[in-house]
């Protein structure tokens, strides 16, 4: 099924820090050479994901107090060892993955405490100079629609860029939830504010979550909102990849990071398509419903 209904893969795992690089400067890339080998087998593409997350990361980094300059230097090792590998092979790059707080301020990571914004700035350089044909991506949940926190993932682009950080596209993951759906105008109006920096824009995430039992009126959110995130991006010239966070039930991470939520994905765990499949396969086959 993945072979035959997809045309991008991102590793969900395979590629983050603690998977590449256990132990300091012992890369490993037998998993993330599983999928992009499987993508390439299938005429995929694959975008790369995530190059600096505060999650995921490996003990002598969760217990590192290094100063700035060996921040700089072991982010330099890790990006251009990765980026490096998969040079020519990946679409794109999260480089930095989920900077921002919930609170619309600079989350509190280890290297933001030590770097300060510089940090991205960093990320983007090195990444940039491993493969400067890659375009590389910021990416972010909560930031779909409008409101504080998208305002200042807008405000932090639009510094990279004044700042001449090598910058080309935003991730908005849209993970969405039964209490979570931004208004369809809000998220057009975001990527047009993005696509107007010069940006493009991936749908780089999609799932939406429920509690759990699932009854049929929330199977039928469930597809309206996957239909109405799909209609926006289709819509936006400036946003051409369009990700669910995995196709299954079977396979969500949301059963075991949210007690209670699941049924997120488009099949469910038997692999048979939900009414979100259907709402998909409707809205690529005959646009927008009238
Ligand atoms: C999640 C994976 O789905 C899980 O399997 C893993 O345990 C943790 O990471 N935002 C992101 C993704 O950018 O990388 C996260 O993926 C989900 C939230």
């Amino acid at each position: 099924m993945l072979a035959r209904e997809f045309d991008v893969l991102t590793p969900e795992r395979s590629m983050k820090f603690e998977r590449v690089q256990p132990l300091r400067g012992d890369f490993t890339f037998a998993e993330a050479d599983t999928v992009v080998n499987f993508a390439e087998a299938h005429d995929q593409r694959v975008r790369g994901h995530a190059l600096l997350w505060h999650q995921m990361i490996p003990d002598w980094i969760r217990d590192a107090r290094f100063s700035r300059d060996e921040w700089k230097s072991v982010f330099r090792d890790h990006i251009h060892t990765v980026v490096g590998q998969y040079r020519g092979r990946v679409i794109c790059w999260d480089v930095v993955n989920e900077a921002v707080s919930d609170d619309a301020g600079m989350r509190g990571t280890l290297w933001h405490t030590a770097m300060g914004e510089e940090y991205i700035d960093w990320a983007f350089h090195c990444a940039h100079e491993a493969d400067p044909g890659v375009p590389l991506f910021y990416n972010d949940f909560g930031t779909d629609d409008l409101g504080p926190k998208s305002n200042a993932v807008y405000a932090l682009l639009k510094r990279l860029l004044e700042r001449g950080v090598p910058i080309h596209g935003v991730g908005l993951q849209m993970h969405l939830t039964q209490q979570w759906f931004p208004p369809v105008h809000e998220i057009a109006e975001n990527i047009r504010r993005l696509a107007d920096l010069g940006l493009r824009v991936h749908i780089t995430e999609m799932d939406v979550r429920f509690r759990r039992p699932m009854t049929p009126g929330k199977l039928a959110r469930q597809a309206t909102a996957y239909r109405m995130a799909l209609q926006v991006s289709l819509e936006a010239a400036a946003c051409d990849v369009f990700t669910v966070w995995g196709y299954t039930d079977r396979y969500s991470w949301v059963p075991s990071h949210f007690r209670g939520w699941g049924a997120a994905l488009i099949c469910d765990q038997k692999l048979r398509p939900k009414p979100a499949y259907r709402a998909l396969a409707a809205e690529l086959q005959d646009g927008p419903e009238r």
